[in-house]
C-alpha cells in the first residue's frame, strides 16, 4: 500500500509508516508538496498525510481510486472535504488534545504583545527611532485584572481561560454550550456575544470554523466593542471580515489586533493589514512548539496506520 505525505517529517517520526508501506514523502521543510504532484500521488494511494496548507477538496477526492484514510497533523479540518470523504468511506483522522496547551500558551503571548505593543518597541529601535524615555511613549493596555471575553470555550479556550486566571482576569465566554469546568473552576460568566464584545478588554476568538462562524466578526460586532478593546484570533482568518478588522483598527475603533490566522495564507506582505502600526502578526504559529509538532506528527501517523489497519482512529473526526 502507498502513504503521501505532503509534507517533510523527521525519520524517526515516520518510521512505523516506512517499515510497512511505500511512503512518498515531500522533501522540503518550508513548503508543502505542489498541487499539480499531490493531485497525481493521490491517484494510487492508501493513505494521506496532510495539514492545513493542502486543499483536500473533491477535485481531489475524485482522483483518488484507493485512498482509505485521510490524517491531518491538526486539530482544525476545515480544508478537508470531510463529507465527500465520507461519500468515499474514507476516514478522516485529527490531532486534537496534545496541541492545547501550545497553542493556549501563543495565544496568551500575542494577547500580551498586543496589549503592550512588544512588536512595535522592538521596531523603534530596530529602525533607530528610540530618542528618549518619555512619559507616553508606547503605552499600551493593561493586562492584570482586565476582563477578557473568549469565543469558542473549547479545550484551548479553557487553556487560556487558565492563563488568564494567573493574571485575575475576569472571564467572559461565548460558546454553543455551557462550559462547567470554567465556570465552576475558573468562574467565568456564560453571556451573549454582543455583551462579550462590549463588556471585555480582550475579545479572544477561538471558535473553529464552521458554515455558522464565517465571518462572525465583522463591522458590526467591532463597532460593539471597546474603543480600548484588544482583538485577537488564534481560530481560522475565515472567522474574521478582513476588511471590516481593517478600518476598525484604522479608524481606532479598537485600540489593536493580535492575528496568527488569515483570509488567504499565507497573508501577503502588501495586504493592507499590515500598513497598519496597531496589528501584530504571526505566520499561523499556534501549536508551533517543538515537542507539540513532534506530538501532533507522531499522532497523525497512528490515526492513518489505525485507519490502513482496520482499528479505530484515535480521534477520528465524525
Ligand atoms: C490546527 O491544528 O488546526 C492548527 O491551526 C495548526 O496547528
Amino acid at each position: 500500500m502507498k502513504i503521501v505525505i505532503t509534507c517533510h517529517l523527521p525519520n524517526d517520526i515516520i518510521q512505523p509508516l516506512e517499515e510497512r508501506y511505500d511512503v512518498v514523502m515531500w522533501e522540503k521543510s518550508s513548503e508543502p508538496m505542489p498541487r499539480e504532484r499531490l493531485l497525481k500521488e493521490i491517484e494510487d494511494a492508501d493513505g494521506l498525510f496532510t495539514n492545513v496548507a493542502d486543499q483536500i477538496n473533491e477535485e481531489l477526492l475524485e482522483r483518488a481510486k484507493k485512498l482509505k484514510v485521510i490524517s491531518t497533523m491538526a486539530v482544525g479540518y476545515d480544508n478537508i472535504d470531510v463529507a465527500a470523504a465520507k461519500r468515499k468511506n474514507i476516514v478522516v483522522g485529527h490531532t486534537p488534545g496534545v496541541l492545547t496547551e501550545a497553542t493556549a500558551d501563543l495565544t496568551f503571548a500575542l494577547l500580551m504583545a498586543t496589549g503592550r505593543r512588544i512588536v512595535e518597541g522592538m521596531d523603534v529601535i530596530r529602525q533607530n527611532q528610540w530618542k528618549s524615555w518619555a512619559p507616553f511613549f508606547l503605552t499600551g493596555q493593561e493586562i492584570y485584572a482586565k476582563t477578557i471575553g473568549i469565543i469558542g470555550m473549547g479545550r484551548i479556550g479553557l487553556g487560556v481561560a487558565k492563563r488568564a486566571k494567573g493574571f485575575s482576569m475576569d472571564i467572559l465566554y461565548h460558546n454553543r454550550s455551557r462550559n462547567q469546568e470554567a465556570e465552576q473552576e475558573l468562574q467565568a460568566t456564560y453571556c451573549d456575544l454582543d455583551e462579550l464584545l462590549t463588556k471585555s478588554d480582550y475579545v479572544v476568538l477561538l471558535a473553529p470554523s464552521t458554515e455558522n462562524t464565517y465571518k462572525m466578526i465583522g463591522k458590526e460586532q467591532f463597532a460593539k466593542m471597546k474603543n480600548t478593546a484588544v482583538f485577537i484570533n488564534t481560530s481560522r482568518g475565515t472567522n474574521v471580515d478582513e476588511e471590516a478588522l481593517y478600518h476598525a483598527l484604522k479608524e481606532e475603533e479598537i485600540f489593536a489586533a493580535g492575528l496568527d490566522v488569515f483570509d488567504s495564507e499565507p497573508i501577503s506582505s502588501t495586504h493592507p493589514l499590515l500598513s497598519l502600526r496597531n496589528v501584530t502578526v504571526l505566520p499561523h504559529i499556534g501549536s508551533a512548539a517543538i515537542e507539540t509538532r513532534e506530538e501532533m506528527a507522531r499522532l497523525a501517523c497512528q490515526n492513518l496506520l489505525n485507519g490502513l489497519e482496520g482499528r479505530p482512529l484515535v480521534h477520528e473526526v465524525k
